[in-house]
């Protein structure tokens, strides 16, 4: 079968690869649509690891139900792209996120566990959850960067009427601010450096106000309006600007939540943290409940997830919607990949 995988920095190829062979672990899978992630972005700028499949938000058909004898072909799945051991502290406490297996056979994200970027792919069994008959494909796909944002407000812990400040607004941004506003926050702001993006963001309702990251003005506005910072900030780019952005933005006493990822070192003033005395938490992935909240939120429509689709591409267009999602200039946030189509 024909898949994209990383050629080089910014490169992709796409080649020949063998189909996932069924096995009594997993469950093999006829991918619908694959979500680009920002996390896949930073491997394909870095060019590494050459020949990584990637595509770790995904939906799709049963081709093969492997040892999950509730499941039959052409049944309708979405899972989570991860390999938790389940038998250290943090499996058997829930916490999966942060078992140390997690994501060294994650789907999409590991050699071992090719991902969405291919037409077929195989998952472990116990990761794969059924979505329902009115669940499009489309909103399958957005499960999974809909999870990681309620894993983030989860840790904002936000109270009614509090302000809230998101950095960044790509989908991680976009579902944080969502989910922040039904937490019920009084304000939910934005900042972007791309001002489509920014703009979108409060078009799509998920953000109340955006502002330009880029403008000196946009500190002391904020600082100002906020009658001296935010009582949560929810950090969603992973760069030093915005690392140092959140921990100058939020009040004293107040909460930072970390979700950007960052591959690069990032130097910060940590004497704001220790003067504020701050809560400051890194959030990653999700835990399967939440996992399973968000398919229920999306089943039901609470979460409208597919109005932060701009795109639906063939294989042959990966390369181009990297370069789109990247430009800077492009109000492009979700693209889904179809690799049947
Ligand atoms: N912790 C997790 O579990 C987890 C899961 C998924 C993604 N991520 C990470 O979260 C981050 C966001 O993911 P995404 O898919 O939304 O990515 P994205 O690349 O689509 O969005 C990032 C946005 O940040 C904006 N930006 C850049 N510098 C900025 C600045 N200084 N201030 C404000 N905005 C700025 C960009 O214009 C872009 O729109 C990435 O680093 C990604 O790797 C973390
Ligand atoms: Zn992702
Ligand atoms: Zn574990």
């Amino acid at each position: 079968m024909k898949a994209v995988a990383i050629k080089g920095i910014r490169e992709f190829e796409i080649k020949e690869v063998e189909e996932p062979i069924p096995n009594a672990q997993d469950v093999v899978i006829k991918v619908a649509k694959t979500g680009i992630c920002g996390s896949d972005i930073h491997y394909w700028e870095n060019g590494e690891p050459k020949g990584l499949i990637m595509g770790h938000e995904f939906s799709g058909t049963v081709i093969n139900p492997g040892p999950r004898q509730d499941l039959k072909e052409g049944d309708r799945v979405t899972a989570l792209p991860i390999s938790p051991c389940l038998e250290c502290t943090s499996c058997q406490t829930g916490n999966v996120q942060y078992c140390k297996d997690t994501w060294t056979h994650a789907v999409g994200l590991s050699m071992d566990y090719p991902g969405g970027l291919a037409p077929m792919l195989k998952v472990r069994g116990d990761m794969v959850y059924k979505i329902p008959d009115t669940m499009t494909f489309e909103e399958g796909a957005m499960v999974e960067p809909t999870a990681v944002g309620l894993h983030a407000i989860h840790l904002a812990d936000i109270k009614v009427g509090a302000k809230v400040l998101v950095i960044g607004g790509g989908i991680i941004g976009l579902v944080s601010a969502m989910f922040a506003k039904k937490e019920g926050a009084s304000l939910v702001a934005l900042t972007e450096t791309n001002p489509e993006r920014g703009k979108k963001s409060v078009s799509l309702q998920a953000a109340d106000e955006w502002y330009d990251a880029k403008l000196e003005s946009t500190v002391p506005t904020l600082l100002e309006k906020t009658e001296g910072g935010f009582d949560v900030v929810i950090e969603c780019v992973g760069n030093a600007p915005a690392v140092n952005s959140a921990l100058t933005l939020v009040k004293p006493g107040g909460t930072v939540v970390l979700v950007g990822v960052s591959t690069k070192d990032i130097s910060t003033y940590t004497v704001m943290a220790v003067m504020k005395e701050l809560k400051v938490f890194g959030a990653i992935g999700y835990i399967k409940e939440e996992f399973k909240t968000c398919i229920d939120l999306i089943a039901s429509k609470q979460v409208e997830a597919t109005k932060f689709i701009d795109d639906i591409v063939s294989l042959d267009q990966v390369q181009a919607s990297y370069e789109r999602l990247t430009s800077g200039t492009d109000s492009a946030v979700k693209i889904l990949v179809d690799p049947n189509r």
